[in-house]
């Protein structure tokens, strides 16, 4: 794809990957995700924001084909999805300087080998003339490593934000409109990347709070050109607000947990209690995160294999713990053959959930009527728990 225009002086670069499928060896991407690097000019001074993936560093380098001088790359962030083309850049450019946060610079030299004359810091809220457009660098850490910011360019109200705001999702589409689509893209982000950092997520939305944005243009996905549906979004979902809803990642290996899923989905339904069952050997992590955003209960259904819970029951548990979701209340269901210490061992996987515990049912072989009554009981503590939220 060529470099296109956002306003004047001011062009989307980068690449947008249509067949990518997983990140980090780990997230899902079902929409694929693109890499976007931004170019702007002044009259004096050239920028580029960001690189791109360093397995498509020829792209980006092919859109600077006809950009003769280059002063300096922002780095934003120095995870390789956006720094891994920089050497390939400074390369072209010799005269251009990296800018970038205290903390990235010595991360830049890090993971890339930037000499460190290359690299000038930026502090929070400085301001760098380019003639007729200016760049004012925000400080926020967290979005997603300690060292990244955005930067603000106040002439085209234009806030580049890189991760922050961003969405896995490869798209013709320049900017997002009002495609709920997008927003469900960004949730899925949101939950799978900024999730364990809420409350610095906060702070740094008072900061953008502070500026006045008509346009985000982050480094994944489409430009939000109706910034607002994107910044309400942000400030719901890093809220302490949790919705009537209740998450049960599961696995049953001859029925019986299932059975007990299939009885509690049954019994908090009729009660009024939004739920969402993942069976874990068919999910797709990244919905199970986003469903973590929001819900208030989290009941983990699990089966017995050598004593402790089902594998995928513990890597589901132990991502949902390293999520660091707000859910206030849990419980723990599930089954076993002769003995088992499922629901220590699941217990002792979410340190980090801040979550009163509703209880812990697990039954011997098939479940009979007063596992069930048990688990109605259950449906009943948790309709009236979050009749209080
Ligand atoms: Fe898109 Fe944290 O890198």
């Amino acid at each position: 794809m060529k470099a296109r225009e956002i306003c004047k002086g001011v062009q989307w670069m980068g690449c947008v990957d249509w067949n990518r499928r997983l990140f980090d060896a780990l997230i899902p991407l079902p929409d694929g995700t693109s890499y976007n690097a931004y170019l702007v000019r002044g009259s004096e001074k050239t920028v580029l924001f960001d690189a791109v993936d360093p397995a498509v560093s020829h792209v980006l380098l092919a859109q600077l084909a006809d950009v003769p001088r280059l002063d300096y790359l922002v780095a934003h962030h120095v995870e390789q999805d956006h720094s891994g083309a920089i050497p390939a850049v400074l390369a072209k450019y010799p005269e251009a300087i990296v800018l970038c946060t205290p903390k990235a610079k010595p991360l830049l030299t890090d993971h890339l080998a930037i000499a460190p004359e290359r690299i000038r810091t930026v502090e929070d809220n400085e301001t760098l003339p380019l003639g007729g457009k200016t760049l004012r660098f925000i400080h926020t850490p967290w979005v997603h490593w300690p060292e990244t910011m955005c930067t603000y360019l106040p002439e085209d109200r234009i806030l580049f934000s890189c991760d922050f705001f961003g969405s896995h999702l490869a798209t013709s589409a320049l900017c997002s409109g009002t495609d709920p689509y997008v927003c469900e893209a960004a949730k899925r982000y949101y939950a799978e990347i900024m999730m364990p950092f809420r409350s610095m997520i906060r702070n740094n939305m008072k900061k953008v709070r502070e500026l006045d944005v008509g346009l985000i243009a982050p480094s994944h996905g489409p430009l939000h050109d109706h910034p607002e549906i994107m910044l309400s979004a942000y400030e719901d979902w890093s809220s302490d607000r949790v919705a009537n809803q209740v998450v049960i990642p599961y696995m049953s290996m001859h029925g019986s947990t299932e059975m007990m899923v299939d009885h509690l989905v049954a019994a908090l339904t009729a009660r009024g209690v939004g739920v969402q069952p993942f069976e874990l050997s068919t999910t797709d992590t990244g919905k199970l995160a986003m469903s973590l955003v929001d819900a208030a209960t989290l009941v983990v259904g699990t089966p017995t294999v050598h004593v402790g819970p089902h594998p995928h029951v513990f890597a589901a548990v132990h991502l949902a713990n390293a999520l660091r979701p707000k859910v206030k209340y849990a419980a723990i269901i599930g089954s076993y053959g002769w003995g088992t210490k499922a629901v220590e061992q699941v217990s002792a996987l979410i340190p980090n959930l801040k979550v009163e515990m509703l209880g812990t049912l697990m039954c011997k072989g098939l479940p009979q009527a007063d596992t069930f009554a048990a688990l109605d009981a259950l449906a009943e503590n948790i309709r009236a728990k979050h009749e209080a939220l």
